[in-house]
Order: structure tokens, then C-alpha cells, then sequence
């Protein structure tokens, strides 16, 4: 009920689940699901969404996450997917809330392709995955994060929803990142529904 509310609000249509067809894909990558909008509205009032200069969100579905926290705060939002239908749902769905948010001069932004070929930006200071893809990827992503905050020079954070232990193992005995926040949701269907931050300073 929320979720559909919320979005008939922000002119998009993100809710339901898209499947992977083909079983090679399947291997690696994970289906659409959206995050839920009560989880999106615990991390806004925890996490400081005024330091973020741009978020990415790696696997942005039909991009949800980012017309919220656009709407939200009027941060800069760019959103990667894979999946071409979902990608022309979050072209179509950015169509008729760029209607509704005239007034906000923030960019948003989607691009077609896979997360681990987006090339960071020096821009790009936040960067948030629900359970995208395989720990595989997620290393080259990270590692494209630490090749970028190298060349210039910066905080940035990671913003996990529904962690799993694989992408956790990773970040704690391999990279420089380290945990500065839990952020539990209240009441939520499923005890994974929480967020860890982490972040690397400079
Ligand atoms: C669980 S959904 C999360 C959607 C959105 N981030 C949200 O929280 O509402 C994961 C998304 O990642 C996409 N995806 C999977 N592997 C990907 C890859 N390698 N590069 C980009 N997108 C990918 C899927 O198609 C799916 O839409």
C-alpha cells in the first residue's frame, strides 16, 4: 500500500520483481526488487545526505532509491542497470517525475550497462548497492572506487542494504573501508532489511 502510494507521489512506478532470462546472467546478477520506501525513510533520517556531492546506485532497477533521495534532498543522482527493460522503466519513470520536479535543479541520470564498466567519477562520493550482483562483480566495482578516490583524492561511503556476508567478508579483510554505521529498520518484514555504511576517508 505505502509502496504504491509513495511512487503514484514521486510519478514513477517501481514496485514488483524482474526475473534474469537467461542462466548465464542468473549466475551473477540478481533480480529487481526495490528497496522498500519505509527502509529508505529510516536511512534519510540517519545518514547525512547533505556530504554527498553524487550518488551512484549500482543496479538501479527502476530507480526508486535515487528519485527518492532526490526528491528528498536535491542531491545529484546517477543510477547503472543492466537489464534493458528495467533500464527504459527507469527512463519512462524519470520522464513524468522530471515533470513533477521542475524545481529541482540536482541532475538525474540513468545509464545502460554493467555496474563494473562505469567509469567513477571525481564526483561520485556515495555509492549504494542492494544486493546487486555476485561478490565477483562487486569486487571490480570496489575496486574501481579505490582506483578513482587514488587519482582523487576523497571521502566516500558505501551504503549497503540487505548485506549479505560475502560483500561484508570482502570490504573487512580486504579493502581499506571500514564500518561506521548499523542503521536497523524498525519493525521490517525481514531481520535483513538494515544498512551498513562504510566509509574511507582521505
Ligand atoms: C535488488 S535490485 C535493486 C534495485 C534498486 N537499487 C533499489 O534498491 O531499489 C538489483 C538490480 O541490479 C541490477 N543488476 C544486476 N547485475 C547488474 C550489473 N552487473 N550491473 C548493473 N546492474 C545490475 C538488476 O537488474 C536489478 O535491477
Amino acid at each position: 500500500m505505502r509502496e504504491r502510494k509513495q511512487d503514484k507521489l514521486l510519478g514513477i512506478r517501481t514496485v514488483g520483481t524482474r526475473e534474469w532470462e537467461w542462466l548465464l546472467d542468473r549466475i551473477h546478477y540478481n533480480r529487481y526488487e526495490a528497496t522498500p520506501y519505509r527502509a529508505l525513510d529510516i536511512l534519510s533520517e540517519k545518514y547525512m545526505f547533505s556530504c554527498v556531492n553524487r550518488i551512484v546506485d549500482f543496479g538501479c532497477g527502476r530507480g526508486r532509491v535515487l528519485f527518492y533521495l532526490h526528491n528528498r534532498f536535491h542531491i545529484p543522482a546517477i543510477g547503472i542497470e543492466a537489464n534493458l527493460k528495467t533500464y527504459e522503466e527507469a527512463i519512462e519513470n524519470a520522464a513524468i517525475y522530471s515533470l513533477k520536479a521542475k524545481h529541482i535543479t540536482a541532475p538525474i541520470e540513468f545509464i545502460h550497462g554493467l555496474a563494473q564498466n562505469y567509469k567513477i567519477d571525481r564526483r561520485d562520493n556515495c555509492f549504494y548497492f542492494f544486493n546487486p550482483f555476485s561478490v565477483h562483480i562487486f569486487r571490480k566495482v570496489v575496486d574501481n572506487i579505490l582506483l578513482s578516490v587514488e587519482e582523487d583524492g576523497r571521502t566516500v561511503d558505501l551504503i549497503l542494504f540487505y548485506p549479505v556476508h560475502e560483500y561484508i567478508d570482502f570490504l573487512e579483510t580486504s579493502t581499506p573501508f571500514t564500518i561506521i554505521d548499523e542503521i536497523n529498520v524498525p519493525e521490517a518484514d525481514d531481520k535483513n532489511d538494515r544498512f551498513l555504511i562504510y566509509r574511507l576517508g582521505e
